[in-house]
């Protein structure tokens, strides 16, 4: 009752859900930053596992507000985590008919050029999340970072 063994049980259970949803603006992206904060300080991710998976996470959502939702700001982005194997998993889903995600991204895999302001948001995704999944359409992005064990 109220021992070690318990403390230590309740440690390891971690928030297993959570959701965020806000309007299509940039100014929202405060929001994000903080929830992000929050979850990767919850989660137990290093600094550098958290500055790569925040910045991945990001850029989805900047791409789902701009791209996706097209700033209507009656349009919703959906951003939802979950742990699961190890593995932190943050879902960005916009309300948008979606992209060509694999000729978009051979596109910028190709080559950006060095004079071209944007077009880099999906190869920065590819490189800071451990695994990322996008649904059929290209309205919704599944990022992974793998929760390494600190100490
Ligand atoms: N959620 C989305 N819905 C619709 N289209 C998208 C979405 N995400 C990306 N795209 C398309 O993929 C393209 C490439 O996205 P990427 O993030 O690489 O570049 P960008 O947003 O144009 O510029 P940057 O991110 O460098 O500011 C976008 O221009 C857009 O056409
Ligand atoms: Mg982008």
């Amino acid at each position: 009752m109220g021992d070690a063994t318990d403390d230590s049980k309740v440690r390891r259970v971690s928030i297993p859900r959570s959701a965020m949803v806000i309007a299509s603006a940039l100014d929202q992206l405060g929001r994000v930053k903080q929830w992000m904060r929050e979850l990767v300080e919850h989660v137990g991710l290093g600094p550098r596992e958290a500055f790569d998976m925040t910045l991945a996470v990001h850029e989805a959502v900047v791409n789902a507000i701009m791209h996706g939702n097209k700033q209507d700001v009656r349009k919703r982005v959906e951003i939802a985590h979950a742990c699961e194997d190890g593995r932190l998993i943050v879902r960005v889903k916009d309300e948008g008919n979606g992209f060509d995600v694999a000729r978009r991204l051979g596109r910028a895999l190709k080559s950006v050029s060095p004079t071209e302001p944007s077009g880099r948001g999906l190869l920065l995704i590819t490189r800071l999340a451990d695994e990322v999944v996008y649904n059929e359409r290209g309205n919704e992005v599944r990022l992974a970072k793998v929760i390494r064990r600190r100490g």
